[in-house]
């Protein structure tokens, strides 16, 4: 069975219903978000350069995506089209209290889509080594291991490279 055939079936499955239900809505980024991704951005992974969100935004409007949930967001995830025929996932934040509630698998699935719907072939991620959780989301959607960076990240630590086939 294709990755996304058994998440939406864990979904349906009732491994996120009994706390959300069908209230979660994944959707296009919109300026306004700005503010509470940030925010997001700062619980998860202490916050980057502002400039650098909002950048990305206004290049990427497509597949730059956000998790709402009664009207709050819960998560966001910033994508793009790296070459031709490849997505490349660039951010990916779940607020701490959305988390293990399916909301990153959901976003996942919803910039696969988009990077499908732009004719990319293949999707790519960064992950640091000590990151488990996000390497086993990322495993349950379909990435394997296609090479290590060493020293990738500005503290040193290395970097998992995970791919995909679309
Ligand atoms: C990593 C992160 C994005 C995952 O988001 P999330 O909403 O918590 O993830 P999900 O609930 O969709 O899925 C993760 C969990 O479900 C499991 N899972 C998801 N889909 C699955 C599937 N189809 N089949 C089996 N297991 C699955 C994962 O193994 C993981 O298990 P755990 O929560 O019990 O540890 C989030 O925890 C986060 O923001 N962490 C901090 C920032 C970060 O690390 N970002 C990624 C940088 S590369």
């Amino acid at each position: 069975m294709w990755p996304e055939e058994q998440a939406h079936g864990r979904l349906k499955d009732g491994f996120n219903d009994a706390v959300f239900g069908d209230s979660v809505i994944i959707r296009r980024f919109r300026p306004g978000d700005l503010e509470a991704a940030l925010e997001i951005d700062m619980e998860v992974f202490g916050g980057y350069d502002p400039a650098i969100f909002a950048t990305f935004y206004e290049c990427h409007p497509n597949s730059t995506l956000v998790a709402e949930i009664g009207g709050a967001m819960a998560g966001f995830i910033l994508g793009f089209k790296h070459t031709p025929f490849e997505g490349r996932i660039f951010w990916l934040a779940v607020a701490p209290g959305y988390q293990s509630r399916g909301i990153g698998m959901r976003l996942l699935l919803g910039v696969l889509k988009i990077f499908r719907q732009m004719g990319a072939l293949n999707a790519t991620l960064e992950v640091r080594v000590s990151n488990k959780k996000a390497q086993s989301l990322y495993s349950a959607m379909g990435f394997c291991m296609s090479g290590v960076f060493p020293g990738y990240y500005s503290d040193g630590e290395a970097a998992i490279i995970m791919k995909r086939r679309l």
